[in-house]
Parts: structure tokens; C-alpha cells; sequence
């Protein structure tokens, strides 16, 4: 199978770019416009594999997917705008790559008559105190980012409606594991307490995610594009919920340092509680998660332990910047 995958320079794609070529033989064509979030060094082992072809290109872009989509038998589009913070400070980018990048893609997918995945997020469901959602579950996002992903996925259910096409949407839980770019919770807290820096932690820090390893999400995404059904949304939802202050507890034991480097700082706007997600009907394709949150946890901190060379450019490049105004703080200082 020769897949396009949309988006394979960031966290989740390049993982689900490694697995498809080394686990399951098939070709894939990587499109990415290589935002701040994408990098080369995330596939950069999988540049010598004949199988494989990075194209840099946007989503938006009907000339580089016309090109990127020549033979695929599918689409998975992992291509977004991914941070919350950032959206609430500046959404255009958001709205123009889940809105627009979303339709074009489509539009291609539908003149070459092939399959389409969408990869998309607990978060248009909104916060739920107690319980999970489930895929009947109405839409309810919160930020601008959550909002534009869930216009995006009834684009793609429309797509299915109007015209029959073969679409699937995989909505995701909180995903962590290596190649994480270090704006998110986990591989923030990481490098910041390997580097002796303060964690910052909004507000009371009892909000809840329901954490998922990429590797085990890159597999739902797998069974889903195999044996989905059409017009169908998927929720693959972690095997462990946990509040983001026991999270950061636990990445200070792990990285040899105690709570004083906790620091509470003002919470994020609009900020979602909890996040809970049923996944009964991915399971019953014949998925489960593989990997728990504690082990999960300390593989990670590991492997960014081990692998300075991919975080160290960004910690000392325009991320500093992105810190300062986030944080109102230097990092380091
Ligand atoms: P990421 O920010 O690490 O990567 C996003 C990638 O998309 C980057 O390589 C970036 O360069 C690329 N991109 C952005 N705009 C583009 C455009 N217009 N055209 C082409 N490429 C573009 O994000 P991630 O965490 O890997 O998330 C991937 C997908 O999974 C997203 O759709 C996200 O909404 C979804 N998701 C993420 C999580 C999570 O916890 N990270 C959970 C559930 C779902
Ligand atoms: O739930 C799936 C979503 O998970 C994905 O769709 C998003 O792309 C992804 O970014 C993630 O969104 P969250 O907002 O849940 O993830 P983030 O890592 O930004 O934050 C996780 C929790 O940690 C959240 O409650 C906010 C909190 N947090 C985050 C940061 C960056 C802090 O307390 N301090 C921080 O510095």
C-alpha cells in the first residue's frame, strides 16, 4: 500500500510514518510544510529507506497535494495547527490549515477516488467531569484550536455524506512518547527539570488527560484505516487518566529532582477540566493499547535524556522566544 501522509514531519505523523514502513511494508509519501513543529530530523532515519519520500509542501497547496497524491491508495492527514496556547494567542494558522488544507486535501482524495483518514482529537468533544464520550457524543469544543479541528471533521463527514466517498476519522486522546516538540506538557516538563528550570503549572494543576502512547496511537490509526467503516469516527482514547500535577510529580522523580522546581502560574483561558474518551468501538477492530502510563512515562524521559541532539536546537533556537512571551520568563533564568 503506498500511503500519503499529510502532516508526517510533526510528533504523531513521523511515528506513524516509521511504523507503516518498518512494521508493515507499505510506501509512504510524506507532505509537510515543515511549521515550526515539523522537522526533518523527525524521519531523518527514514531518508535512506527507498520506500519512503518527503515532499514540502501545505495542505492548502492544490499543486504540492496534486503531486504528493500521484499513485497513494490513501490519505491520513495528520497536517494541524496543534498547540491550544498558541491558538488562543494567534488562530489564523489554525483556521486557514484545518479549514481550508482540510477541504483541498479532500478534494484530491475525492478525484482520485481513495481512501481518507483524518486524524483528529478528544477536544471537540469539550471537557467532561465524570465519564467518557463516546463517537455519539455532540460536539462541544472550547479554544480555537478545538474548534477549528471539529469544523474540519464535519467537512470530512460531509464528504462521506454528499458524495460518498471513504472517509474515517481517528479522534485521539493525549498523546506523548519521543520526537514531542517541547511546547507540550510532558517534554516541557521533561527538559525542564533536566535543565533545573521551574515547571510551570497552570492553575491548580488538577485538570485530567486521559495519556496515550504514540505508538499505540499510530496502531489505532492503522486498524482504523484497514478495517473501518466508511462515513464512521473512531475514538482511541489512553489506557490511564491522570491530573497534570501527579504527571509532573512523577517526571521529577524521574529525572532525579523534588517539588520545589514546581511553580503554579496563571491558567490558560477557557481551559478544558477533564478529557475522557470510550473506545469500545475501535476495540471491537481488534485494538487495544499497548504500553501503560508509568512505563510509558519513563521510556520517554529516557529517550529524551539519551537524545539531546534532537532537542537541543530547539531549546536554543526560536523556542526561547515562544517561552518568554508564554511564560513571561526567560527559559534558564
Ligand atoms: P505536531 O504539531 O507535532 O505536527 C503537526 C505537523 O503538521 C507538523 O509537521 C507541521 O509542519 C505540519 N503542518 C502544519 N500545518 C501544515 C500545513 N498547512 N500543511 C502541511 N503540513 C502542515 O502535531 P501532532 O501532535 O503530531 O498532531 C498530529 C495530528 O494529531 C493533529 O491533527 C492533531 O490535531 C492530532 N492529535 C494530536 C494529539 C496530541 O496529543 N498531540 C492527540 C490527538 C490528536
Ligand atoms: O487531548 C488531545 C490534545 O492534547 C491534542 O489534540 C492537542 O494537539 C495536544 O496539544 C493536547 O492538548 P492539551 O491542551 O491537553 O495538551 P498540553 O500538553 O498543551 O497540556 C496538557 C495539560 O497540561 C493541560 O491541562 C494544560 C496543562 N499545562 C500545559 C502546559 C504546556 C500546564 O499545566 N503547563 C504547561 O506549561
Amino acid at each position: 500500500m503506498k500511503l500519503l501522509v499529510a502532516g508526517g514531519a510533526g510528533f504523531i505523523g513521523s511515528n506513524f510514518a516509521r511504523q507503516r514502513l518498518r512494521d508493515h511494508g507499505d510506501d509512504v509519501v510524506v507532505l509537510d510544510k515543515l511549521t515550526y513543529a515539523g522537522r526533518e530530523e523527525n524521519f531523518g532515519d527514514l531518508l535512506g529507506d527507498p520506500g519512503f519520500i518527503f515532499i514540502k509542501g501545505a495542505i492548502e497547496n492544490p499543486v504540492a497535494v496534486e503531486q504528493a497524491i500521484a499513485g497513494c491508495d490513501a490519505v491520513v492527514n495528520f497536517a494541524a495547527e496543534t498547540h491550544v496556547d498558541r491558538s488562543i494567542s494567534d488562530p489564523d494558522a489554525f483556521v486557514a490549515t484545518h479549514a481550508v488544507g482540510t477541504y483541498v486535501l479532500l478534494e484530491a482524495a475525492r478525484t482520485a477516488g481513495i481512501r481518507y483518514l483524518q486524524v483528529s482529537t478528544d477536544e471537540v468533544y469539550g471537557s467532561i467531569d465524570e465519564g467518557s464520550f463516546n463517537e455519539r457524543s455532540p460536539l462541544n469544543p472550547s479554544s480555537p484550536y478545538s474548534a477549528t479541528k471539529a469544523g474540519a471533521d464535519l467537512l470530512v463527514a460531509s464528504y462521506h455524506h454528499t458524495y460518498g466517498m471513504e472517509t474515517l476519522i481517528c479522534r485521539g486522546s493525549n498523546n506523548y512518547g519521543p520526537y514531542q516538540y517541547p511546547e507540550k506538557l510532558i517534554p516541557l516538563m521533561v527538559l525542564n527539570a533536566l535543565a533545573g528550570d521551574p515547571l510551570p503549572v497552570y492553575g491548580d494543576g488538577r485538570q485530567v488527560r486521559n495519556w496515550l502512547f504514540v505508538e499505540d496511537f499510530a496502531r489505532g490509526i492503522g486498524t482504523v484505516l484497514a478495517r473501518g467503516a466508511p462515513g464512521e469516527a473512531y475514538n482511541v482514547g489512553g489506557p490511564d487518566e491522570c491530573e497534570n500535577i501527579e504527571v509532573v510529580k512523577r517526571i521529577l522523580e524521574l529525572t532525579g529532582r523534588d517539588d520545589s522546581l514546581i511553580e503554579h502560574v496563571t491558567d490558560r483561558p477557557g481551559h478544558d477540566r477533564r478529557y475522557s474518551l470510550g473506545s469500545e468501538k475501535v476495540r471491537a477492530l481488534g485494538w487495544e493499547p499497548e504500553l501503560r502510563f508509568a512505563a510509558g512515562l519513563e521510556r520517554t524521559v529516557a529517550w529524551y535524556r539519551d537524545n539531546a541532539w534532537w532537542w537541543e536546537p530547539i531549546r536554543s533556537g526560536a523556542y526561547r522566544d515562544y517561552y518568554a512571551r508564554q511564560y513571561g520568563r526567560a527559559l534558564g533564568a
